[in-house]
């Protein structure tokens, strides 16, 4: 059955690392017969959160800007793969943000399947556990989310770096089995 697919890139690296891992993904996934679209959060605006607590009265965020276009995609979803970099061992901001802005609707995020992709300078897969972490507090506030996957990609620090590493099959593999 073909899925639904959404990819969200965090990293501030076009073609960096993280990035690369989601093209792989994104290939793998369509040549599979899904229906795959793919975001780098950086082209994007999306701004704080502010905390006002109006979306707990509306359902709805009072800030215009990109982020309520991609947290309908969220809704729209089958699959949802969240890669980030590890950043003093957590994630991107950018990620960050966008988990922050999808409070009015995070609860009509119900029943994905989770992918998440991270990659860090360190050598230790350990390593990679509080970023890890970081997605699981998001998903642990969804209705029915389904961790699926990790791509575990250490000793990856420059750009390009990530063409060496096995996870870069690894990333086309699991995306051509969801
Ligand atoms: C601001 C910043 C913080 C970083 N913090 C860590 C870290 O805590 N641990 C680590 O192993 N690598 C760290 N790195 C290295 C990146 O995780 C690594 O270069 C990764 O491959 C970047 O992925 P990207 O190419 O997708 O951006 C950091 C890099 C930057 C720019």
């Amino acid at each position: 059955m073909s899925k639904k697919v959404l990819i969200i890139s965090s990293s501030p690296r076009k073609g960096g690392n993280s990035d690369t891992l989601c093209d792989e993904f994104k290939r793998g996934a369509e040549e599979a017969g899904n229906k795959v679209k793919k975001l780098f959060l950086k082209d994007k605006n999306i701004n704080y959160c502010v905390g006002c607590g109006v979306c707990n009265q509306t359902g709805n965020c009072t800030q215009k800007d990109d982020a309520d276009e991609i947290v309908n995609n969220m809704i729209n979803a089958d699959v949802i793969v969240m890669a980030s970099p590890v950043y003093f061992y957590t994630i991107s901001a950018q990620m960050k943000t966008l988990i922050d802005r999808t409070c009015a609707k995070h609860r009509q995020i119900k029943n994905k399947e989770f992918y998440f992709i991270l990659t860090a300078a360190d050598s230790r897969p350990e390593s990679l556990i509080r970023s890890i972490e970081c997605f699981r507090g998001f998903t642990s506030c969804l209705i029915n989310p389904v961790e699926k996957g990790i791509i575990y990609a250490n000793s990856a620090w420059n750009m390009g770096d990530i063409n060496e590493n096995q996870t870069i099959e690894e990333a086309y593999r699991m995306g051509f089995n969801i």
